[in-house]
């Protein structure tokens, strides 16, 4: 297995949370209200697992062996591209994150920002993934020797043995911090 097979794995369940949040903003847009509670599950998925762990594999692991490489122009480019790209990415959740705070105080306002949010993501996604997997993935698979792709894919399934844990050591220590 390639450790690029494991990425594109993941994009696959990326593309079927789009399909749900598309959904739910027709059924915000016909309606008029969000669902707080969807709302907190689409950020919850994006930035648990569509960020730290998927775009984390992808800068972490992937990008940093990249960076190691004499790579064409090219694909330097999109490597840029792809990192600016999930860093535009968080900035929209945090956006949303904010939106969606405003909006549960009662400020009905916030809904236009929130329905931006979420379409941003659905726009993005698809293509920020499109480009990954048509342009980007294989290619580079073409700078690494059998050993160097075995060792990338040993150390995404590390990665993600770890997410967890990691994941709820801040989550304590974000409390902690809170209470403090
Ligand atoms: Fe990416
Ligand atoms: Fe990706």
């Amino acid at each position: 297995m390639l450790p690029i097979a494991l990425l594109m794995i993941e994009h696959r369940l990326i593309e079927q949370m789009i399909v749900v949040i598309r959904k739910e903003i027709d059924r915000c847009e016909s309606e008029g209200n969000i669902n707080p509670e969807f709302i907190d599950a689409a950020i919850d998925f994006i930035r648990i697992y569509a960020d730290k762990c998927h775009h984390g594999k992808e800068e972490d692991i992937l990008f940093r062996d990249l960076h190691k490489k004499e790579l064409p122009d090219e694909l330097k480019g999109i490597v840029s591209e792809l990192i600016e790209e999930h860093q535009l990415g968080r900035k929209v959740v945090r956006d949303l994150v904010e939106a969606k705070r405003k909006y549960i105080r009662g400020d009905k306002q916030a809904l236009p920002a929130i329905l931006d949010s979420l379409r941003y993501m659905t726009d993005f996604y698809p293509k920020h993934i499109e480009k990954e997997d048509k342009h980007f993935f294989l290619p580079c698979m073409n700078y690494f020797t059998s050993e160097e792709k075995e060792a990338l894919l040993k150390e995404e399934w590390e990665f993600d043995k770890n997410l967890i844990h990691q994941i709820y050591k801040e989550k304590i220590s974000a409390w902690n911090t809170n209470s403090k």
